[in-house]
């Protein structure tokens, strides 16, 4: 079956508004975690091209890779540790304008400059993260954190 996005280009609000019925309907009939995750790094890259775009998953007492679209990057992340590590220990979005002054960020490609961590949290705990990078200073606003909090909101974790 063909699985093809409809990319707009525009508002960074009318990408997402598009983009979100997509997302829901490509995971929202599918029990599989792995491919729902899978599917939602592809269509936040395809639509926003970001240099990175994808989940870490908590597992024992630390961050460990999942699905993502782009380089290569480090596979395990403890409590507190960079950006990543910091959502979870908050158990909050945070974002980074300029990870050169973010004290501890973990530099998995030279190139990134800003950065996005949502946590998903479920039943009070932080159960991954979607983490986004930038190649530009201070590509992430409030209307990611919003789009992104709402997307990593329909992900079934008890599958
Ligand atoms: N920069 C992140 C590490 C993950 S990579 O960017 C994919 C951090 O500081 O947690």
């Amino acid at each position: 079956m063909a699985e093809d996005l409809l990319i707009v280009k525009g508002s960074k609000t009318d990408q997402y508004k598009t983009l979100l019925p997509q997302v829901k309907s490509l995971i929202e009939t599918e029990p599989d975690l792995i491919a729902n995750l899978a599917n939602i790094a592809g269509a936040l890259k395809e639509q926003f091209s970001w240099l990175w775009v994808g989940f870490y998953l908590v597992k024992k007492e630390e961050l460990v890779l999942g699905p993502f679209q782009g380089p290569v990057a480090c596979t395990r992340i403890k409590k507190g540790q960079g950006v990543c590590g910091t959502s979870w220990a908050k158990a909050t979005t945070l974002i980074v304008a300029d990870v050169e002054k973010f004290p501890g960020h973990i530099a998995c490609s030279s190139l990134s400059r800003s950065e996005i961590v949502v946590p998903v949290i479920r039943n009070a705990d932080v159960v991954a993260v979607l983490d986004a990078d930038s190649e530009n200073l201070d590509a992430f606003d409030e209307t990611d954190k919003q789009y992104l909090e709402e997307i990593v909101g329909w992900i079934h974790f008890d599958s």
